[in-house]
């Protein structure tokens, strides 16, 4: 019997719907195994302004800190899409990556066999799929200075700065390494040093780290190559290492091998995880705030409930717990049960809530 802090963050759109759902597979678990998970929950996001005017105020920040996780759901709002908006959710969601030093973001794509029939893709090309991108989460385009909007006597432009030093580089090569030595010791390093500098630095700090891991075979790609290798090849994948945006984009691009956004989840963390020690983390689906689909029971939560899994593993070394969770969501879609984004014909639909029934009560 243990007991542990969480933070819980629903947020905006679908958010609250697939937390609620993760909670309550979470709740099962606390009752099977004996184990306390105290919830905190707290604003981030659109919702957070509306209340606070802050998309993240220092006391939600500080409470996070203490936490031994945070869940978080997801954050964005359309009405927020404006050019003279002084605030963004999404500050919210980056203010916490930064704040916590979650550099590593660890964004596993598995194929679940019964779903490798359903996506856009071949099945033979994405069954048995089973990578993960490890995506520098506190630099790069995000966060660089300087970045702004003004105006110039020939109109306006617009900055963003793409900057890494080398220290950040060889913290997350680490965590690429450490987690493909953990796996079948592959090391895809992704960048585009072809064109930009920061690339170069990332792919020399990269082989500089790898002296330490002769076990692992290391590969360079190219982002655009790497974008192509996804869809032609993704099994030939294990491990991916790469810098803020490029892992952004390329996590869309390969939850599709997995049928759904609403399939992958992530894990956020201040280093390299390792078996039996707790980590601080936090927790979230890959997906956004889909605002269209909110309030409507519709959302999946599965990505949500794979999250708070990770969770368990690494912010808490709950493994059989977390297996448990895992194993409930393969017997769920087994039975045939699928919400709206997975759905597929003779297959059962079921709503977020549902789903999220289903799946504790076979935790
Ligand atoms: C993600 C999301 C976020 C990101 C958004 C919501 C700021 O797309 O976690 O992938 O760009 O990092
Ligand atoms: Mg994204």
């Amino acid at each position: 019997m243990a007991q542990f802090k969480m933070v819980v963050l629903p947020g905006d759109g679908i958010g609250p719907e697939v937390v609620a759902a993760a909670v309550n597979v979470l709740k099962a678990i606390e009752k099977k195994y004996n184990h306390t998970f105290d919830m905190d929950y707290q604003l981030i996001g659109g919702i957070a302004i509306d209340k606070t005017g802050e998309a993240l105020t220092k006391d939600t920040l500080s409470r996070c800190k203490k936490a031994d996780a945070v869940l978080l759901g997801a954050v964005g709002d359309p009405k927020f899409d404006v050019p003279s908006a002084l605030v963004r959710p999404e500050d919210g969601l980056l203010g916490l990556r930064k704040g916590m030093g979650l550099y590593a973001n660890l964004r596993p794509v598995k194929v679940l066999p019964m779903l490798a029939d359903q996506t856009n893709l071949k099945p033979e090309v994405v069954r048995g799929v089973d990578l993960v991108v490890v995506r520098e989460l506190t630099g790069g385009l995000y966060f660089g200075r300087p970045k702004r909007r003004y105006t110039t006597s020939r109109g306006r432009r617009g900055v963003d700065t793409m900057s890494y030093s080398e220290q950040e580089i060889a913290r997350i090569a680490k965590v690429g390494f450490e987690l493909a030595r953990s796996r079948r010791k592959k090391l895809m390093s992704v960048d585009k040093q072809n064109v930009l500098e920061t690339s170069r630095l990332w792919r020399q700090v990269v082989i500089e780290v790898s002296k330490d891991y002769p076990d692992i075979e290391l590969e360079h790609q190219l982002v655009d190559s790497c974008a192509m290798r996804l869809i032609q090849n993704p099994k030939s994948i294990d491990v991916v290492v790469t810098e803020n945006t490029f892992g952004d984009i390329l996590t869309d691009e390969a939850s599709m091998l997995a049928g759904s956004m609403g399939m992958l989840p992530s894990a956020s963390l201040a280093g390299t995880p390792k078996e039996g020690v707790k980590i601080s983390g936090m927790y979230e689906p890959i997906h956004g705030s889909a605002p269209r689909r909110a309030n409507q029971n519709l959302a999946n939560p599965i990505a949500t409930i794979l999250s708070a899994a990770m969770m368990l593993r690494y912010s808490f070394t709950l493994l059989k717990e977390a297996k448990a969770i895992e194993d409930g969501v393969l017997k769920v879609l087994e039975e045939g049960y699928r919400t709206y984004d997975i759905m597929t014909e003779g297959m059962k639909k079921v709503g977020t809530k549902e789903m999220g029934e289903l799946v504790a009560a076979r935790v």
